[in-house]
């Protein structure tokens, strides 16, 4: 059945006032807040990558949280408007190309890999889950190359018939994973984040990044 018209949400009303009140861009600060204060993801001095980062309400948060020592880069098809600090930069191009010359500015190895990228939405949940999905995989190959060992992932997925599948490949890649669905995520919403902690040490391991760092040191 689908949302009936004019029917208001209270509490996303309230979080959406919330944000404009503490000027952040998008409600969608409360879910990273919320998975920060369960789970530690950032931390002071931390370089993260956040994938999916427009209209910025994420990066805005994980500078805080990363402080001046830190560094936050965000990645989005969409440009991003808002004002950011010092610590964070935001860089326009599409996750879902590898080769796309938007990676060949971010150089080096990160803390953290945030995803919070979502597909247009169509309606069809089966469409959307499969788009979401591969949104996820390519997420997930960014953190395989870009992580260094014990770095974390969260990633925002639209569960479907391949999240096991995605559960399994982030597995294979992080020694402690947790499915999280913070209280200000919809619940209607077919959206829930995976928290990855302990990247593995993998053969051929963020090889490029490495000798990027390498070469700067
Ligand atoms: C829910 S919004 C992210 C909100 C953001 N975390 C914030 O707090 O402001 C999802 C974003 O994913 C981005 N996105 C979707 N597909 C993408 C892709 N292939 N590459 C990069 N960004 C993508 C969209 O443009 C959109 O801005």
């Amino acid at each position: 059945m689908g949302k009936k018209k004019g029917v208001k949400n209270p509490w996303a009303d309230h979080l959406t006032r919330k944000a404009k009140k503490e000027k952040y861009p998008a409600r969608s600060v409360y879910k990273l807040e919320e998975i920060q204060e369960k789970h530690r993801l950032i931390r002071p001095g931390d370089r993260v990558l956040d994938l999916g980062c427009a209209p910025g309400s994420w990066l805005l948060y994980a500078a805080k949280k990363a402080g001046r020592a830190g560094q936050v880069t965000g990645v989005d098809k969409k440009k991003v408007t808002v004002n950011l600090p010092e610590n964070a930069r935001a860089l326009t191009g599409d996750a879902l190309e590898p080769d796309s010359p938007v990676f060949a500015q971010i150089e080096g190895c990160f803390d953290v890999v945030l995803s919070d990228m979502a597909p247009a939405t169509t309606g069809r949940k089966e469409v959307d889950a499969a788009r979401s999905y591969a949104l996820c995989m390519a997420a997930l190959a960014v953190a395989r190359g870009r992580l260094r060992a014990e770095g974390r992932f969260c990633c925002k997925i639209f569960t479907g018939e391949d999240f096991t599948q995605f559960i399994d490949s982030v597995k294979t890649a992080f020694a402690d994973v947790t499915i999280y669905k913070p209280k200000s995520s919809r619940k209607a919403s077919k959206e829930i984040y995976i928290i990855a902690k302990g990247r593995k040490k993998e053969e051929d391991d963020n090889v490029g990044a490495q000798q990027m760092v390498d070469d700067q040191a």
